[in-house]
């Protein structure tokens, strides 16, 4: 797939979800509207939507259409948002900028930006219970799927240990671990729910986990590497911000050329983990290259 084409699926997947987001959650002037309109604000206001895309591809790579796995896609971007919403606030990262507007704490308050937060988390379990056309037992595995990922033992262990571990000297396998759980986890399930919805075979469900662990964490060190290499333009929110935090990256443990050889060695693995799909599958493979050359 060329890179015209993948920036066009990408357009009208984002295009898909966009759609489907405004459809399936709660209008902004819905009582009680502040809190709507927090919830809207931050969700809308930009985002590539790269979570909800790798559970349409995953079920598109085995052949499934991707209505069986929109309301999942959907879910995955409203655990996404309520992630950075609480990520900025000032108990935690502290940021001013998100998406290219201040973040949902500077434009609506903290206790807000909290409950908005809380709201998108619920909603998420909603969107995937309401799955409909697909074997029930599928939607419960997609419900397990995507609250491991995003509990205690996935992104919010992995928030913890981040959080823990500012201004610290921690052991490379502690960093590894944050940047698997704060972000791979939840990359991992988009594919991994995509692939339950689309009813994969356990060989299928075992590739698309090596890629999904794969690009998961090639993800958050292109992150790391943006944030330094990055402006505050291209990126909407402000860069420079890890080392001035002191916080836990891999260009501050390895530096930006290992850093990066390691990024693109993980491409090199999900690529690899395709081998026996067929070019339904081009869109994943565009979609891991693109996490590591992306500028934004
Ligand atoms: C930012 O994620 C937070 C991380 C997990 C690194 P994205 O870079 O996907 O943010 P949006 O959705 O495009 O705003
Ligand atoms: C965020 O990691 C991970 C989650 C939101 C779960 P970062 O703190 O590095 O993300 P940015 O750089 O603020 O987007
Ligand atoms: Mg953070
Ligand atoms: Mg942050
Ligand atoms: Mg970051």
């Amino acid at each position: 797939m060329c890179l015209l084409d993948l920036d066009k699926y990408l357009e009208e997947k984002c295009a898909l979800v966009n759609g489907a987001l405004r459809d399936l959650l709660c209008a902004p002037d819905t009582y009680p509207p502040v809190l709507h309109e927090a919830e809207h604000y931050s969700l809308f206001a930009g985002g590539k939507r790269l979570r909800p895309v790798l559970v349409l591809g995953a079920a598109e790579a085995l052949g499934a259409d991707a209505t069986v796995a929109i309301n999942a896609a959907c879910a995955v971007e409203c655990i996404h948002t309520y992630s950075l919403i609480h990520d900025d606030l000032p108990a935690l990262d502290n940021d001013d900028l998100r998406r290219g507007v201040p973040t949902c704490h500077k434009k609506y308050g903290d206790a807000m930006a909290i409950l908005a937060g809380d709201a998108l988390l619920t909603s998420a379990f909603e969107l995937v219970g309401r799955t409909t056309g697909v074997e029930p037992g599928r939607v419960v595995q997609a419900v397990v799927e995507l609250s491991s990922a995003a509990g205690s033992t996935g992104m919010i262990g992995g928030q913890v240990v981040d959080i823990e571990s500012e201004g610290c000297e921690i052991p490379f396998p502690v960093l590894e671990y944050i940047h698997i759980h704060k972000t791979g986890k939840l990359i991992l399930a988009s594919v991994r729910c995509g692939a339950i919805l689309a009813g994969a075979t356990d060989e299928e469900f075992k590739a698309l986990t090596r890629y999904g662990e794969a690009i998961g964490l090639a993800f958050q060190i292109a992150d790391d590497i943006l944030d330094v290499e990055g402006t505050d333009e291209e990126l909407g929110k402000k860069a420079g911000m890890d080392e001035l935090r002191g916080k836990a990256t891999y260009p501050a443990q390895l530096g930006i050329v290992e850093s990066k050889r390691r990024a693109s060695e993980l491409v090199e693995v999900a690529v690899k983990a395709l081998e026996g799909f067929d070019s339904k599958a081009d869109p994943l493979r565009g979609i891991a290259h693109k996490i590591v050359t992306r500028s934004s």
